[in-house]
């Protein structure tokens, strides 16, 4: 049995219509009602096929042929950012259901077999990605679901039991597979650039959050005088450019972005009394992330003390860049090559489950091409002909890796 593309296409169409918005993107952010749907759409396809499906503690969907333990795990997340693409996340999530629709139709010839579809991925309503794995892995401390807040002092928690979600990062054991792979679109333009179809990813960068608060004197636009001004916007301004000549300044593919602001009083006629910057820095070795953030949270004090403001700088989260395991990188490149797939090797610059998922199991990625690089944005489109290809390479790859975790053997490859 060979995946199929219509039905690939059939079923990022029904997600893409969850949280679709006027721009053509798709809205469906983490624990909202939109993303729940999205849930409840692949929990419905894992029934489908006959999979037990579980809801973990962190609204993760599993579905599992035996709930007594995994070998091999597949899948993304549902989640997206505020008008995003329909492929991020949901390329993985609908080629992990094609994998186990072929699987399935072959009589299972895999074991302890499941795939996942994991929420709150993004990071764009909490300022913390990986939220749903990393509970799944164990990484999240049950104080942080009252710690974490979105931008209207919502917590984690209370989102989550506002959509029906126990919460809590107890660990459940039995969903822990001892491999994971999944299959997400490349976000970059590096595949298309070189016309090559798969990318086995070497590795992901690591990300670091930062939260700014500058606090201003403020006034009044037209009577406060020039010289002398507090104004926290003004300082953000310079902030921002400062995070990008930082980022710029530290090369070795290091990214520096101011993606969001809150000002108030926000009017056009005072000077703004708080500006509160979302910071996003990423870097491929954790010293020259660690080395980058210590770079902007300076600029901030410079500019703060000349500004006369006052600057709060938190600091959200810090993922280190994760290499992936080696055995199973090898073990995809050997399946590409057994099915005559030209592939290469490639660098995640964007973060991923699988980095979560990398603390508790040997993990894998596979990337198919994003056009134009295009992603986080409603043109964000791929090739369903790419993820039918992926989906062939994954397929290949769980029956392989599955046998051999079965029968014990040291080495995941032949
Ligand atoms: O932000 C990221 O790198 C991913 O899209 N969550
Ligand atoms: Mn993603
Ligand atoms: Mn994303």
């Amino acid at each position: 049995m060979t995946p199929d593309r219509d039905r690939i296409l059939h079923d990022l169409e029904t997600l893409s219509s969850v949280g679709t918005t006027t721009s053509g993107g798709v809205t469906r952010l983490a624990y909202t009602s939109a993303e729940r749907q999205a849930h409840d759409v692949v929990s419905r396809w894992m029934a489908d096929l006959g999979l037990s499906v579980v809801e973990d503690h962190a609204g993760n969907t599993f579905g599992v042929r035996r709930r007594d333990g995994m070998t091999v795990l597949i899948g993304s997340h549902l989640d997206t950012v505020p008008e995003g693409g329909r492929f991020d996340g949901a390329a993985g999530v609908v080629c992990a259901i094609e994998v186990a629709r072929l699987l399935a139709r072959e009589g299972w010839p895999v074991s302890a077999f499941g795939i996942v579809a994991f929420a709150a991925e993004e990071g764009a309503r909490f300022g913390r990605p990986l939220l749903g794995s990393s509970m799944a892995a164990g990484l999240m401390a049950e104080e942080s679901l009252d710690t974490i807040k979105d931008s209207q002092g919502m917590t984690l928690r209370q989102a989550m039991h506002a959509v029906g979600i126990g919460g809590g990062p107890t660990v459940a054991d039995r969903l822990r597979p001892l491999v994971y792979l999944e299959l997400h679109v490349e976000q970059g333009s590096v595949l298309e650039e070189q016309t090559v179809k798969l990318g086995v990813v070497q590795g992901a960068s690591g990300v670091c959050r930062l939260r700014v608060s500058l606090d201003g004197r403020g006034g009044h636009s037209g009577t406060a005088p020039m010289e002398n001004r507090s104004d926290s916007l003004a300082a953000a301004a310079e902030i921002i450019l400062q995070v990008e000549a930082s980022a710029t300044s530290t090369g070795q593919g290091s990214r520096g972005t101011v993606g969001a602001i809150r000002v108030s009083p926000n009017v056009v006629n005072a000077l703004a009394r708080q500006a509160v910057l979302e910071v996003d820095l990423r870097a491929t070795q954790e010293e020259a992330l660690s080395a980058l953030q210590d770079r902007v949270i300076r600029a901030v004090r410079t500019v703060a003390r000349r500004r006369e403001v006052d600057a709060r700088v938190e600091q959200i989260m810090f993922q280190q860049p994760i290499e992936l395991d080696p055995a199973v990188r090898e073990l995809l490149e050997g399946r590409c090559r057994v099915l005559g797939e030209p592939y290469r090797t490639i660098w995640s610059y964007a973060a991923h489950d699988a980095m979560a998922m990398a603390a508790i199991g040997k993990t894998g990625m596979l990337f198919v091409p994003s056009r134009g690089g295009i992603s986080h944005h409603p043109d964000e489109w791929s090739d369903a002909r790419d993820i039918e290809l992926g989906a062939l390479v994954l397929k290949s790859a769980v029956i392989s890796l599955d046998e051999r975790l079965r029968l014990g053997h040291d080495s995941l490859t032949p």
